[in-house]
């Protein structure tokens, strides 16, 4: 049994369908603050939040959980800008009781989800894992926290962890029964969606003088699909007994301009739109890409939806489905 914390949320909900499809059995936990319980199609749901120590227990009790996969956070980088203690209670010291309650039940895997915010501002593209932890929000410093105890848990507590650092997760589900559905939603894509589908009037664009050849920022767009992948890939590294903790950057290697993003999206739509160009979105590094080699090598793990007309596509259907 595996245990998804956050899997009513857009991630872990596509990883709870794919070990489910692949032969496991799962239990979400889920406050469904943000995440939707429609979204649990598989497994079972438990509504509980991480703070509730009892709860946790009577989890790990009644169930025999081999690992845990840790979704469950806030993601919003503007919002831990706001409101950081909101953050590193959520995201840090929720993460930290659960950890303590596997220890106490001698659940010693867990798949952790971070993200590419902890290299802040990288002095070099594409990043590696080695690259300078320098988080430049609250966001990435709360991710970095978890990712500083997991080390030392593993280093002196015997936990077997895999930590995962996420570039763009875009797309959904191509059978498109689960997909992107955040309120309120900050990300490019669906923003521009949005756009199309008429649920906005036009699309802003954060900032065109950036020191790329457009002028707009280029980041890493991977597919969710994608992500699910490497998950259960981590998953099985983790069964092997003698593979060591470890940490991968997951990205397509590839960056796209916001500029390209929104004509792919006119592309793939078929639908014209108005375009703005606004001031920067403060925080925002000009690029981000991931050298994801270290996954590729270790987990075997590779992308099979590196394109974006192919990604947006899955993203429009789901879209469509959802607001259509
Ligand atoms: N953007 C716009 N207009 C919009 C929305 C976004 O121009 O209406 C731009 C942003 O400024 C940025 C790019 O589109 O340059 C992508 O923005 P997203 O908000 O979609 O994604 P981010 O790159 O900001 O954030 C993602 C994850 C975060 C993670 C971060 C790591 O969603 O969780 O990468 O850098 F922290």
């Amino acid at each position: 049994m595996i245990l998804i914390t956050g899997g009513a949320g857009y991630i872990g909900s596509h990883i709870n369908k794919l070990l489910n499809k692949s032969g496991y059995e799962t239990i979400v936990l889920d406050n469904l603050s943000k995440g939707h319980k429609k979204a649990v199609k598989w497994g079972s749901l438990v509504n509980a939040d991480l703070s509730d120590s009892d709860k946790l227990r009577e989890i790990f009790q009644n169930n025999d959980i081999e690992a845990v996969m840790h979704f469950a956070a806030f993601s919003s980088v503007a919002e831990s800008v706001e409101e950081p203690e909101k953050y590193f209670k959520n995201n840090f010291e929720n993460t930290a009781n659960l950890l303590r309650i596997m220890k106490e039940f001698r659940v010693r895997k867990f798949i952790f989800s971070s993200t590419a915010a902890l290299y802040g501002i990288p002095k070099e593209i594409p990043i590696s894992e080695s690259a300078e932890l320098k988080p430049i929000n609250p966001y990435g410093e709360s991710k970095l926290m978890v990712e500083n105890l997991l080390k030392d848990e593993s280093d002196f507590g015997g936990l077997k962890y895999v930590s995962l650092r996420y570039f763009n997760a875009a797309g959904a589900d191509l059978d498109c029964e689960i997909g992107e559905d955040h309120n309120p939603e900050s990300h490019l894509i669906p923003l521009v969606l949005d756009a199309a589908i008429g649920r906005r009037n036009s699309i802003s664009i954060f900032g065109d003088d950036y020191d790329t050849p457009d002028g707009t920022c280029i980041r890493d767009y991977i597919h969710v699909q994608d992500l699910a992948d490497a998950h259960l890939k981590a998953l099985q590294y983790l069964e092997e007994p003698f593979n060591d903790s470890n940490i991968f950057n997951l990205g397509n290697g590839n960056g796209f301009s916001v500029k390209e993003v929104i004509d792919t999206c006119k592309k793939v739509t078929g639908i014209d739109f108005e375009v703005k160009v606004e001031g920067r979105r403060p925080g925002d590094p000009d690029i981000l890409i991931a050298d994801s080699k270290k996954a590729e090598e270790v987990l075997k793990w590779k992308p099979e939806y590196p394109d974006l007309e192919d990604i947006v596509e899955s993203a429009w259907n789901w879209h469509k489905k959802l607001h259509g």
